[in-house]
């Protein structure tokens, strides 16, 4: 037996599940269909528990993708404010952590709970554990079979998301799709990742667990946040922001002492020069860092011994130090995948294939990736929203 609907959604993620409710609300009838056990597991991990929902500072600006006004209209037309009065109407608390991020103050569940409560009050049919088998396009009518059996619909919505951490059930589904259909892809990339070193530089192994505010610039954008030394190399927010505009090849530039100007050694100097390097950097770096850095750039006595050149050489190279990362650690580790289905072949406004009509893609399956910090989960409810909308009048427009 076939079953029909007006819209099937493939993936019980943060953007399918949103999209979901906003279609059924309006009166389609949706099924959701994910091969996971249960829905919603990425933002039950996110935000180490706590779902850093969105981010008030949300500015198209502060996404990565190949068309930089792609996410503009969707971004303006379903807000963080939009998010936030979702959140109180189901009375979640929450709160401002640092740089707008917002999290629960309590679990996570309680946004999939809700995500699930709108979906119900949409009657949408969200059905997890169904590997899907088959996806064709004939007669106007998408057809997808899972476990046997086929279900049918006039519309399919791609929110399947990205390939990172696979151990959470994350696929390239998406882009299997999109080849299906003819949509071309922006070649999907690590994001938001810890980067790993190799050689000479991993010297700063010993550092492993060290961490200290820094700004880091890769591919022309900085980030001043934390950076973590590792095992592996470097994490930590400023790494993981930059690590999303890193190309194999290329530096992370850190900047040890984003407060001090340049010449800071040699002012340190004319106060104290009797002080050894490592205790006058340790003034602004913690102890392990200030002495291996003192150690790095050849000064190892008391600051009153060093030249103002070398002390001017030293604080140019503390403050624009070259990292060459080596890779990173993959998706296996990445909170994100940059890149994906291009948006050229997609309307901004409906988020709907130009070419395939009924076929839409959503979330991080499409090559619009924000920074860290609540910002991917914007795109996820903003582009779900604006498909969900989307499919409803279409299903209107063509019943009238
Ligand atoms: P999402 O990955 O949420 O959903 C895709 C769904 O499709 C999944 O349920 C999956 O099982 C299903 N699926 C995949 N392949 C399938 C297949 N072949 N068949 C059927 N179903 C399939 N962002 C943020 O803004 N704030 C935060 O705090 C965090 N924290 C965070 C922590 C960690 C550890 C990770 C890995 C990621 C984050 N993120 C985040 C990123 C955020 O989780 C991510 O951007 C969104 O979940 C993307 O939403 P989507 O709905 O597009 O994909």
């Amino acid at each position: 037996m076939t079953e029909a609907f007006d819209a099937i959604v493939l993936g019980a993620g943060a953007a399918g599940l949103m999209c979901a409710a906003t279609a059924g609300q309006r009166g389609s009838r949706v099924l959701v269909l994910d091969h996971a056990d249960a829905p919603g597991k990425k933002i039950l991990i996110s935000g180490g528990g706590r779902c850093n929902f969105t981010n008030v500072g949300t500015v198209p600006e502060r996404f990565l993708t190949a068309n930089p006004h792609y996410a503009r209209s969707a971004l303006s037309r379903y807000s963080p404010a939009d998010f936030i009065a979702l959140v109180d109407r189901y009375g979640i608390a929450w709160h401002e952590k640092t740089l707008g991020q917002l999290f629960c103050d309590g679990s996570a569940k309680a946004i999939v709970a809700m995500l699930l409560d709108e979906c119900a009050a949409g009657g949408v049919a969200v059905r997890c554990g169904e590997a899907i088998e088959a996806v064709d396009h004939r007669d106007a009518l998408f057809r997808v079979r899972v476990g046997g059996r086929d279900v049918t619909a006039p519309a399919l919505v791609i929110a399947t998301g990205g390939p990172s951490i696979p151990k959470m059930g994350a696929t390239g589904f998406a882009y299997d799709l999109a080849r299906q259909f003819g949509l071309k892809l922006v070649e999907p990339r690590p994001g938001l990742v810890p980067l790993t070193l190799a050689g000479e530089q991993l010297l700063f192994r010993e550092l492993s667990g060290v961490a200290a505010e820094v700004v880091a610039t890769s591919g022309g954008t900085g980030f001043r946040e934390a950076a973590l030394f590792t095992h592996r190399g470097l994490s930590g927010p400023a790494i993981l922001q930059v690590s999303s505009y890193w190309r194999h090849g290329e530096a992370v530039t850190v900047d040890f002492l984003p407060d001090g100007p340049r010449d800071w050694l040699v002012e340190a100097k004319r106060a104290a020069p009797r002080r050894t390097i490592k205790r006058v950097l340790g003034d602004l770096l913690p102890e392990r860092l200030a002495s291996v850095l003192a150690e790095q750039v050849g000064l190892g006595g008391e600051i009153g011994q060093a030249s103002d050149r070398v002390l001017g050489a030293a604080g140019e190279r503390l403050k624009s130090w070259r990292f060459m990362p080596n890779g990173s650690e993959g998706f296996a580790k990445a909170e994100v995948t940059a890149g994906g289905i291009s948006t050229a072949g997609l309307s901004s406004k409906s988020m709907a294939a130009k070419a395939v009509p009924g076929l839409y893609a959503i979330g991080e399956a499409v090559d619009v990736t924000g920074w860290l910090g609540g910002y991917n989960f914007q795109w996820a409810w903003a582009s779900g929203v604006a498909a969900g909308e989307a499919l409803a009048s279409e299903r209107q427009r063509q019943a009238s």
